[in-house]
C-alpha cells in the first residue's frame, strides 16, 4: 500500500485508489470470492462515465418499464452497488442474499471483481465516456461528495486525475485493464456518448446482450424514464435523497449536464493538447474511439 499524495481520504492499493474510511483492504480481497450465480449482471464503470443512468436503464428492462413494486426504492439500491455495501439505506443490505436476477453496480478494476465472473456465464456491461469529460464531471462531482477531498481549482485536479490519485485510480489503467481483458468475461462496452446520441438503440443492445425481449411500448418507456430531464426531476433516480450524508448540494447537483464537449468550459487548449498526447501514448494501440464533442 502507497500514501497517495494528493488526497488524504485515499490509498493505493495494486494499481486501484479505495477510500480509507470504508475500504479497507481486507474487504475488497474478499470480494474476489463472492459466488456468482449464473444469471447475475454487473454495471461497471470508471466514475462519471453514466453509471447512475445505466444503473436507471438495467433496473426500467427487468421490470420492464415500471418499478414493479419498488417503487419507493431509489435507483442505486435497485442496481446496489458491490463494493460501496456502507453506503446503502438499508442496514441488512446483503448482496449475497439478493433475489435473482441480481443486478449490481461497480466500480471495480477487472483485477478486484468477484473471480466467478469469469464463468463468461454471467454478464458485464462495461460502459466508458471519453475522459475529457469525465475529468468535467468529476472535478465538479468531487467539490460536492463530502467524502472526497475538494481540489482548490481545475489546474490542480487536472493534475491530480493524470496522475490517477482520484477514486479509483486512473481512467487509462480502469478501461485499459477491462477491454484488454475483455476475452475473460462475458462483456457488453456501451460508450456514454453512445447513449447521449441514440438512447433508444442502446437499451436495445442491452436488451439483446441481457436476453431481455422488451416490446416497442415498454422500450418506449425504458427511454423515456432513463432521459436526462426525467432523472433529474425523479429524487429516486437522481440521489439527492442520499444527499445529507453524502452530498452537499449546495456546491452541485449530481445530475449535473449531462451533455458531450462539457469539457471546453475548462480544459485550456494546452491542457487538452497535453491530454491528446498522453491519450495516445497510453491508449493509441487500442481500437478504441470516443466521441469528443458534437
Ligand atoms: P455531468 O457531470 O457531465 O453532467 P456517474 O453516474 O457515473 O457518476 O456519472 C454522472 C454523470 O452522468 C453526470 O455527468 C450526469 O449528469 C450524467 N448523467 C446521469 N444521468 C444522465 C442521463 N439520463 N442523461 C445524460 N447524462 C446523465
Amino acid at each position: 500500500i502507497t500514501p497517495v499524495l494528493r488526497d488524504s481520504n485515499l490509498y493505493r492499493y495494486k494499481g486501484f485508489c479505495f477510500f480509507k474510511e470504508f475500504m479497507k483492504p481486507e474487504f475488497i480481497e474478499s470480494l474476489q470470492d463472492f459466488k456468482i450465480r449464473d444469471d447475475d449482471v454487473f454495471m461497471i464503470t470508471y466514475p462519471k462515465s453514466g453509471t447512475i443512468w445505466t444503473q436507471q436503464i438495467l433496473s426500467l428492462i427487468y421490470s420492464e418499464g415500471y418499478r414493479n413494486g419498488t417503487d419507493q426504492t431509489e435507483t442505486s439500491e435497485r442496481v446496489p452497488w458491490i463494493e460501496f455495501q456502507v453506503l446503502s439505506k438499508d442496514p441488512n443490505y446483503d448482496p449475497n442474499s439478493r433475489p435473482s436476477p441480481r443486478l449490481f453496480a461497480s466500480h471495480l478494476s477487472y483485477r478486484f471483481v468477484p473471480q466467478g465472473l469469469k464463468n463468461r456465464k454471467a454478464k458485464i456491461i462495461y460502459v466508458m465516456r471519453n475522459p475529457k469529460d469525465v475529468i468535467k464531471s468529476l472535478y465538479h462531482f468531487e467539490a460536492m461528495a463530502i467524502y472526497a477531498e475538494t481540489s482548490p481549482d481545475f489546474d490542480h485536479f487536472f493534475q491530480k486525475f493524470l496522475d490517477g490519485d482520484v477514486f479509483a485510480g486512473s481512467w487509462f489503467d480502469h478501461v485499459r485493464g477491462w477491454y484488454t481483458h475483455k476475452d475473460y468475461f462475458n462483456i457488453l462496452f456501451i460508450k456514454y456518448e453512445d447513449m447521449i446520441m441514440d438512447l433508444r438503440s442502446v437499451v436495445q443492445q442491452m436488451c439483446m446482450f441481457l436476453g431481455k425481449e422488451l416490446d416497442n411500448e415498454s422500450l418506449d418507456i425504458v427511454v423515456k424514464r432513463a432521459t436526462f430531464n426525467e432523472m433529474k426531476a425523479d429524487p429516486l433516480a437522481n440521489k439527492e435523497n442520499m444527499a445529507e450524508d453524502f452530498f452537499d448540494l449546495k456546491t452541485g447537483k449530481f445530475m449535473r449536464k449531462g451533455t458531450i464537449g462539457d469539457w471546453k468550459n475548462a480544459m485550456t487548449v494546452a491542457q487538452s493538447e497535453t491530454f491528446d498526447h498522453i491519450f495516445q501514448e497510453k491508449m493509441g494501440d487500442l481500437d478504441l474511439h470516443f466521441t469528443w464533442d458534437i
